[in-house]
């Protein structure tokens, strides 16, 4: 075979392991979606996909679908296999002693654990190793987990429903509802693949709002939704002053961590409830954003979703931390008395933030437009 169709061959296994990774879309975390595909004489002999934290990884679900068929067959994986005991034994091990022959990775891992060592221990035990076949797809399904890994912060996504004239609220603060079932619907899936969801004081004093994935909202199939709903992301409340109720319906469902930088002799009147209070230095009077972000992460948040209003939308702006703008448009214009997209205490043309749009469709009787900076943000 010449090298040109090897990598034909090796672009199409690697396009069905990645499509394998991504059903673990919403219930990985913290951990990575990885898919494995073992093939041998030009047939599948094994599939796999990481589900959940804890249980096996790619590519043993996949080794064990192949058995003895894996002898001198090619393992396609879309992140390097571990050599590190975590949770589960390492994977390279394992593809080791299943006599695989030929391992190709769509990606090094760079997890500090493992960054090229799962690959070396591969090579160190006589089986070819290549990476890089697909990459730009791999990181493509795990930017939270890559974005952690790389820079200690979470992948920021902030979500914005708006009018065709930019408003996000009326006056009165009233936003129920800008646009329709299927882009809210869309947004129960943008919440459901999240580790976290974050909202502030203001918007919950406003809309009630819960901010939980339900189920019936989702409009996925059977087996993606009880994927969806074994892991409810971690819900964050920033209420620097403590100003929401602790009888608010948000507070209803648990997993809520309240943040703030009032004292934090309330903690015991939230921990007495079940929620969990973190007091933060403070920056310019609100809670330290950059601060947030570094915690989230370390708490293991790959992906976090921002559902706020202008002023804290804007303040994440503002500070650099939007990876990702999810603006959902509606065909209607709510008037120069309700409230702007973001608060961006802009002057000149020049200030102004260049976006790259690199999404543009129609939800339903909406828009979706999803945009991210031109310049990074600043990691
Ligand atoms: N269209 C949409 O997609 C959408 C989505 C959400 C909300 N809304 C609407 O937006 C309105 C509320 O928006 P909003 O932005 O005023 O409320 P918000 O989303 O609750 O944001 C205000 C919260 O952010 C904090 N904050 C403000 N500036 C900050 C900064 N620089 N650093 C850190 N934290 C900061 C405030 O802190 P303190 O606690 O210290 O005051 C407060 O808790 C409501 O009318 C709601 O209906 C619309």
């Amino acid at each position: 075979m010449s090298s040109t169709e090897q990598s034909v061959l090796d672009a199409f296994y690697m396009a069905r392991a990645l499509e394998l990774a991504r059903k673990g879309v919403y219930s990985t975390h913290p951990n990575p979606r990885v898919g494995c595909v073992i093939v041998r004489d030009g047939q599948i002999v094994g599939e796999g996909w990481h589900v959940r934290a804890g249980e096996p990884h790619a590519e043993v679900h996949a080794l064990r679908q192949a058995g003895e068929q894996a002898k001198g067959a090619t393992a396609y994986v879309t992140l390097e296999p571990c050599s590190h005991h975590g949770r589960t034994p390492p994977c390279a091990d394992a593809l080791v002693n299943a006599g695989v022959a030929r391992v190709v990775a769509a990606m090094q891992d760079p997890n500090p654990d493992v960054a090229g060592r799962g690959l070396l221990r591969l090579m160190n035990a006589g089986i070819a190793v290549q990476s890089g076949v697909l990459e730009n797809e791999a990181r493509a399904i795990n930017k939270g987990f890559l974005k952690r890994m790389e820079h200690g912060l979470p992948y920021v996504r902030v979500k914005l429903a708006m009018s065709l004239d930019g408003r996000t609220a009326m006056a009165s603060g009233e936003s129920k509802w800008i646009t329709g079932p299927e882009a809210r619907s869309a947004v129960q899936r943008l919440r459901a693949q999240s580790s976290a969801v974050l909202t502030g004081a203001d918007t919950l004093l406003a809309d009630d709002a819960r901010l939980t994935v339900r189920p019936d909202e989702l409009g996925l199939d059977a087996e993606l939704t009880a994927l969806a709903v074994t892991r409810a992301p971690l819900r964050v409340l920033i209420d620097g002053r403590l100003r929401v109720p602790l009888d608010a319906p948000f507070f209803k469902a648990g997993n809520v961590l309240v943040v703030t930088c009032a004292a934090a002799s309330a903690r015991e009147r939230y921990q007495e409830q079940g929620h969990e209070l973190l007091a933060l230095p403070s920056s310019g009077g609100h809670v330290d954003l950059r601060k947030l972000m570094l915690e989230l992460a370390a708490r293991g948040v790959n992906e976090l979703l921002v559902e706020a209003g202008p002023k804290l939308a804007g303040a994440f702006t503002q500070l650099g931390l939007v990876d990702e703008f999810q603006l959902f448009v509606a065909g209607k214009f709510m008037g120069s008395s309700a409230r702007p997209l973001l608060e961006l205490p802009l002057a000149q043309m020049s200030e102004a933030l260049e976006l790259k749009i690199i999404e543009m469709r129609a939800v339903g009787n909406d828009w979706r437009v999803i945009a991210v900076p031109a310049l990074d943000p600043g990691v």
